[in-house]
């Protein structure tokens, strides 16, 4: 039965996949089990590699998730393209023999199945694909998803240059740009995706095409906000932009500072109108050790000066107590914020954007007093992170040619806001998770009854609960189904799982 099925899968992907009907025949069929889709693919593919559960690639590969709930699944096996062609393979093979499978990059989304899957199917890994090359004269640069901009940071720096990536280095290229990407340039520039200025993509019938401004340009204004739905991008195209050094750092606050700081950063977030060359990012938390909130204030500048005016104007006269604000190297910078969040504890994260307001982010802090306050485990934290999204990032993102995030200028500054639940004890989880659905449902009542609510809901920071792709509104809903069934008619990507789906 087995053997059987494996030659007849096999002749499947060998041969020329001439018609849709070849397909069908099959979907009318046996579904092969995760491990023959496995075993298939492993007699078809040439240049990658095959781990199965047990091997120590396997385990290197799975530990390398950011979150335990993602690292703890075990799909039927890994798979690890080197090349597009490969992917082409695998895509092929997946979508006409109904073999689930998930994608993942560099593996830092949050949520258990966004891109790792359980022994129902197997998981494409594309950590392999790593090439990375200046273009146009060092004006553009291509990368593939197996990179982290880390890497990818790295190969700039000899050149003086930067790109709109993540501000932490173990974040992946594919994840950060299929759900938006907010960097350090974004004020300015708009989000990662925004910048994007060409897609390599393996869509569900196997053929690989390029989307951008000129070429298929809906399914280039989709995939800026696409996640899971339209294919395996296996390239980017993106800008390159001076930068080298800057000012910035962590400053320390007493929590009494905080309706100050919220002050401070709306403020901050306005006058980005004048200057969007830095950011303010605060951060409360709540440190189990001293028993005592705390908070945290990321200040940046893209440039060597120090407190430049206006952004970081009178952010002087609030007194921290500890800091580490200093001129330095972007990468040196990097490797500080790539460390803030605590990597290998459960944790469960949502998100919700409102118009910028210095009292919300606070009593949103206090509604987690509210609802984790008193839990005994020494182990269980919060966070409440907010950052700007000004109307230049949506200004220069509608000039990139727009997106689909329902976002404009008429929103006026919005803050980002994104809560992290830590634990440590896994017996925790269900109780941990079901409060964290109660604190979201709290925080976004609280907003919408002060009329700051927001609809859009960010992907890369939301949920698994939360419904991302609806708060893009139904106008760009729309238009995403219709890029959709243009690109993938018979909804072949179904057995791809994970992320946001139409
Ligand atoms: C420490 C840390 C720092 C962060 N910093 C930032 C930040 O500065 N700015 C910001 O905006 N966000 C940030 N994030 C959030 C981050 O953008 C998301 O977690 C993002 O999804 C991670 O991308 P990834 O490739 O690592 O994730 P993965 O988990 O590998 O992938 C995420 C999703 O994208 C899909 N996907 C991945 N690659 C491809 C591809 N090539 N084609 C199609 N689909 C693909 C996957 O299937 C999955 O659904 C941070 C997260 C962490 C943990
Ligand atoms: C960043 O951290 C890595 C790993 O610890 C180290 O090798 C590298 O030198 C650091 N880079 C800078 C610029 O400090
Ligand atoms: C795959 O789909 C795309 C988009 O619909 C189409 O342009 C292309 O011709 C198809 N390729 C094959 C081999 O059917």
């Amino acid at each position: 039965m087995y053997t059987e099925l494996s030659i007849f899968l096999l002749t499947l992907v060998m041969g020329a996949f001439a018609s849709q009907e070849q397909f069908q025949t099959f979907d009318d069929g046996v579904r092969p089990t995760a491990q023959h889709c496995c075993n298939t693919l492993e007699t078809v593919l040439s240049s990658s590699a095959i781990l199965y559960t047990g091997s120590s690639g396997y385990t290197a590969q799975s530990s390398t998730y950011f979150v335990p709930d993602q690292a703890a699944q075990r799909p039927a096996c890994r798979i690890a393209p080197t090349t597009a062609d490969d992917v082409v393979l695998i895509v092929k093979f997946a979508t006409a023999s109904r073999c689930e499978f998930a994608v993942r990059s560099g593996g830092h989304m949050s949520w258990e199945g966004s891109s790792n899957i359980g022994p129902n199917g197997f998981t494409i890994d594309l950590q392999g694909l790593r090439s990375i090359e200046l273009q146009d004269g060092g004006e553009t640069i291509s990368i593939a998803p197996g990179l982290t901009w880390g890497e990818v940071y790295a190969f700039l720096k000899p050149h003086g240059l930067h790109t709109v990536g993540a501000r932490a280095p173990g974040v992946g290229v594919g994840g950060f740009l299929l759900g938006g990407g907010v960097s350090f340039l974004s004020m300015e520039h708009g989000l990662g995706s925004d910048n994007v200025l060409d897609y390599e993509v393996v869509l569900s019938n196997g053929s690989i095409v390029h989307a951008n401004q000129a070429e298929r340009s809906d399914l280039f204004w989709a995939l800026k906000g696409g996640s899971t739905n339209y294919g395996i991008v296996t390239r980017f195209l993106m800008p390159t932009m001076p930068l080298t050094q800057l000012w910035g750092g962590f400053l320390k606050y007493s929590v009494n500072a905080a309706p100050q700081l919220y002050e401070r950063m709306v403020k901050a977030t306005d006058q980005l109108k004048v200057d969007p060359r830095g950011l303010m990012v605060l951060c409360t938390a709540w440190n189990p050790a001293t028993k005592e909130h705390a908070v945290w204030a990321l200040a940046v500048y893209l440039a060597p000066l120090e407190y430049p005016s206006p952004l970081f104007e009178g952010l002087q006269d609030i007194e921290p107590i500890g800091g580490t604000t200093r001129i330095a190297d972007l990468g040196e910078f990097l490797n500080e914020t790539g460390q803030v969040l605590p990597k290998s504890q459960y944790s469960q994260w949502f998100t919700l954007t409102f118009k910028a307001d210095a009292n919300l982010p606070w009593d949103v802090q206090l509604k987690g007093e509210d609802i984790l306050g008193d839990l005994e485990s020494p182990g269980a934290h919060w966070e409440v992170l907010v950052q700007p999204m000004n109307e230049g990032m949506f200004s220069a993102g509608q000039k990139r040619g727009g997106n689909p995030f329902g976002l404009s200028v008429e929103n006026g500054d919005q803050f980002l806001m994104l809560v992290m639940v830590f634990w440590t004890n896994p017996e925790e989880s269900a109780l941990m998770k079901a409060k964290t659905q109660e604190y979201l449902k709290v925080s976004m009542d609280l907003a919408r009854e002060r009329g700051l609510l927001t609809k859009f809901i960010y992907a890369n920071y939301a949920s698994g609960t939360q419904n991302v792709l609806e708060s893009y509104g139904e106008e760009n809903i729309k238009k995403m189904r219709i890029v959709k069934e243009k690109y993938d008619p018979d909804d072949l990507l179904k057995v791809w799982k994970g992320g946001w789906k139409l």
